[in-house]
């Protein structure tokens, strides 16, 4: 059944030709990296997106993603994700009109002028209103860098939605304690510290997989490896990022693994599709999970999916009836979300 999919996919693909494009997420299943054109962190995914003609661009990630792809692409371009109910979890934890009530409540008392990051899992609608205020996107791969940028021009920065990349970032720039302020997710949006002199607001949203990491897992490994070389996600939390040797995007974690030596001892902290891919892919190299926790958003675009979303725009170039699968993120958000992720390409490239 699968090997008859997997034909079906490769004849229309070869059939639309330049036509379409398959980016897919690090984190998708293996079947889908394996059709895919490109593969990526978010931050690759993004920029890649951005640079290609392709009239038609099925994205095999989740939902945000898509729309990133969307706010970024030319006007002849459309987008469709194989199931749109593949969603981000973490994004979900902020919507637009929070963003703004916080920003807004800090903003009143804070000493320093405020800048929205919002880190790219979050919606069209959160990045429209850093885009609206001077703000940038960040990624797993930048984050200390935007960060950085703001804070060296004075400015505070509201951080949102994950808790673990705003606080591990903290920790890379040498923020201190008194200066970083946690935003409670409470309908109240308490906050911990003092607003006023505070530098780093960072809103307590979380991954669910990269939360399921321990600092047990990591000691466990260590114990029976000593020469392993312990590589995490920024999602995780703190305590396991310390301990770890590196945290960095999926696209570095792949990156470290693929120039190591042979015969190279790694224990892995992030989605256990990726991992178990890499561990067959340099199958020379030790590779084990710290966990296996899988996303299941992540793993709702199968091949079955892909083909129908295939099938979608080969029908659509013959009749012009109704492109299924599209995603079209409303006009009203496109353009300032645009230059929040703007924004971040010109910190990070120039
Ligand atoms: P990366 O940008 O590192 O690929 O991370 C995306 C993500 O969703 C991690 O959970
Ligand atoms: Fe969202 Fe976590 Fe899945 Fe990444 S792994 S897409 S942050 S739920």
């Amino acid at each position: 059944m699968i090997k008859g999919t997997i034909e079906q996919i490769k004849h229309i693909k070869n059939k639309l030709g330049d036509r379409v494009i398959i980016p897919a997420h690090h984190y998708q299943v293996p079947q889908i990296v394996a059709l895919a054109d490109f593969v990526g962190d978010s931050y690759k995914l993004a920029l890649e997106c951005s640079r290609t003609d392709s009239e038609f661009i099925i994205f095999c990630g989740v939902n945000f993603m898509a729309e990133v792809a969307n706010i970024l692409g030319k006007p002849h371009q459309k987008v469709l994700i194989p199931d749109i109910s593949s969603g981000c979890p973490l994004a979900d934890t902020i919507d637009g009109e929070t963003v703004a009530r916080v920003y807004k409540k800090i903003s009143s008392l804070c000493e320093r002028q405020v800048m929205p990051v919002v880190y790219i899992n979050s919606s069209a609608e959160v990045k429209s209103f850093c885009g609206e205020k001077g703000g940038s996107v960040c990624t797993s791969s930048n984050a200390a860098k935007i960060t950085e940028h703001f804070l060296d021009k004075g400015k505070a920065v509201f951080f949102s939605p994950d808790f673990n990349l705003g606080i591990n970032t903290a920790r890379k720039l040498q923020i201190s304690d008194e200066k970083i302020v946690n935003v409670k997710r409470d309908s109240k949006l308490e906050t911990t510290g003092n607003i006023k002199s505070g530098t780093l607001f960072i809103w307590d949203g979380s991954c669910y997989v990269h939360k399921e990491f321990t600092l047990a897992d990591v000691e466990s490994l260590r114990g029976k490896y000593p020469d392993i070389n312990i590589i995490v996600h920024p999602e995780c939390d703190e305590d396991v990022v310390n301990l770890a040797d590196i945290s960095s995007s999926t696209q570095k974690i792949y990156d470290e693994i693929k120039k190591a030596p042979s015969g190279s001892i790694w224990g892995v902290g992030t989605e256990y599709h990726f991992v178990e891919r890499i561990t067959r892919e340099f199958s020379d190299r030790q590779i084990m999970p710290l966990r296996k926790s899988i996303c299941v958003d992540m793993a709702k675009i199968s091949p079955n999916r892909l083909l129908d979303s295939l099938v979608s725009v080969s029908n659509y170039l013959e009749t012009k009836g109704t492109l299924k699968y599209e995603i079209k993120v409303p006009e009203s958000f496109k353009e300032n979300a645009a230059l929040a992720l703007k924004k971040m390409i010109q910190i990070v490239e120039d």
